[in-house]
């Protein structure tokens, strides 16, 4: 349960995106390799496979620490029952969740914090990973995309209302920096998994 919001720091989203950016580089340029390198939806449900298994491990932990109390709208948010689906829809089989190990320690709601902020932050690339995935396999009528289309046209009104809850989430100077290295954790065990 989150602790009364005293907004020491309003601008933990601003420090986040910054002490993160490295690791989100790093993490689109493997993504891009691999969307271009894309030649049939075999590929495409392989990229969703993998998504699968560490946003869908990582979701389970998150889901010990946030939910409506303190996400109000966490419900609402993108699942990754929508990868599932996906994956179905194209013929694809439901994959395993990553192994535990390979997930950064989320033990505390700031830690879940700090994942959250990758898994909803990917919403936004995520826009663009769906168009790619478009052009490159010509799929007709979002068949398959809905995990990538994120929130659609409220995808940014959606990452708007996540910043604001984040921003109210640390209490303490040490709090935020928990909630950062969560952060940096989520994107580079991320990375290592997509390199594996
Ligand atoms: C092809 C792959 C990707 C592309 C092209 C891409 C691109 C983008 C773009 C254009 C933004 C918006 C930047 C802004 O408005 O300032 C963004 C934000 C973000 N993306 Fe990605 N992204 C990709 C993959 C991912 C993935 C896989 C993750 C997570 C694992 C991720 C996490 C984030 C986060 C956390 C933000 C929010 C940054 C902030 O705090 O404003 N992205 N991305």
């Amino acid at each position: 349960m989150a602790r009364k919001n005293k907004n020491i720091n309003p601008m933990l989203a601003d420090k986040i995106k910054e002490a993160t950016l490295q690791y989100h580089q790093q993490t689109e340029k493997v993504l891009v390799g691999k969307l271009k390198s894309m030649r049939s939806k075999r590929d495409y449900i392989d990229l969703l496979t993998l998504f699968y298994g560490y946003f869908g491990g990582l979701e389970k932990h998150i889901e010990r620490y946030i939910n409506a109390s303190n996400l109000a709208d966490y419900e609402n948010r993108r699942k990754t029952s929508a990868i599932a689906d996906d994956i179905l829809t194209l013929g694809g089989a439901i994959p395993a969740l990553t192994a535990e190990d390979q997930l950064p320690e989320i033990d505390n709601y700031l830690k879940a914090f700090g994942a959250l902020y990758v898994i909803e932050g990917s919403t936004l690339g995520g826009q663009i990973i769906s168009k790619m995935v478009q052009q490159h396999l010509h799929i007709a009528d979002g068949k398959g995309l809905s995990f990538f289309n994120s929130y659609g046209g409220q995808t940014e009104q959606m990452w708007s209302s996540f910043k604001e809850t984040l921003n109210g989430i640390a209490m303490t100077p040490q709090d935020e920096e928990m909630i950062i290295e969560a952060a940096n954790q989520t994107f580079i065990n991320f990375k290592g998994w997509l390199d594996k």
